[in-house]
């Protein structure tokens, strides 16, 4: 049975409180669709998002947190604060903060953990870059992100994977259905036999470069569980118009 997809959307360092008119939207358009909706936008509009969507089926979370519940670590966040501001979910390992932050798997597994800890969804990216997939080592090398990044014990509700192809992260550049297909089905199987009678049912997204006019050939790939959505997810219009692919 395929698990209730999910349509998060990764705000990335973009967004104001005069933002507050764009989550209105997506909250408007969320219960038409047949997918779990995530809003993550920069740490400053957290509060303020989850306080405009609480009665509303639209979860909002962070795009980062430190291991740490709390102590001297100036500029971090800890996961306790993010669901103490009212975030369900956190996403970690993004390729962004892999290169320009130089966050290791290890890292990232404890970033997961602190996740879990603090009661929230973990989003795990991964994803290889344009050399890795043209010297063929695609699978190796989102299998050592997997191996490295996700703790011994995982809860198929807490934890969700983002496939994101470094490469395809906006630059308008996507792999074919075929390529999605093949390294979703390895994800799958990679966290079946890891974490069994759970990895079965753990959602696995795709990240890069989906928009309005290739969602549906992009969101229907056979083992796909649902987007994270970077630019187009700015807009409630292409959000949503990425989202009916769920109608
Ligand atoms: P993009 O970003 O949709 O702008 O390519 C995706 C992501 O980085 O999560």
């Amino acid at each position: 049975m395929q698990p209730r997809p999910l349509l998060a959307g990764n705000w990335k360092m973009n967004g104001l409180a005069a933002s507050a008119g764009e989550l209105q939207k997506i909250i408007a358009g969320a219960p038409d669709l047949k997918a779990d909706v995530l809003v993550c936008p920069p740490f400053t509009l957290i509060a303020r998002f989850a306080e405009a969507a609480r009665h509303s089926p639209v979860m909002i979370g962070g795009q980062d947190c430190h291991a740490e519940p709390f102590g001297a670590h100036t500029g971090d966040i800890a996961a306790e604060m993010l669901a103490d501001a009212g975030a369900g979910a956190v996403i970690l390992g993004h390729s962004e903060r892999r290169v320009d932050h130089h966050e290791t798997d290890a890292e990232v597994r404890a970033k997961t953990r602190a996740a879990w800890r603090a009661g929230l969804i973990a989003i795990v990216c991964v994803g290889e870059s344009r050399k890795e997939r043209d010297g063929g080592r695609t699978q190796e090398v989102v299998g050592r992100q997997l191996a490295g990044s996700l703790p011994e014990r995982a809860e198929a509700g807490r934890l969700v994977i983002a496939y994101e192809p470094i490469w395809a992260i906006g630059t308008g550049l996507t792999p074919t259905p075929a390529d999605i297909a093949e390294v979703h089905g390895f994800i799958r199987r990679w966290l079946a036999t890891r974490f069994p009678g759970q990895g079965e049912a753990v959602r696995i997204l795709y990240g890069g470069s989906v928009k309005p006019a290739n969602a549906k050939e992009l969101l229907t790939v056979p083992g796909v569980d649902g987007a994270l959505v970077g630019g187009a997810s700015l807009k409630a219009e292409d959000f949503l118009a990425i989202g009916a692919v769920y109608r």
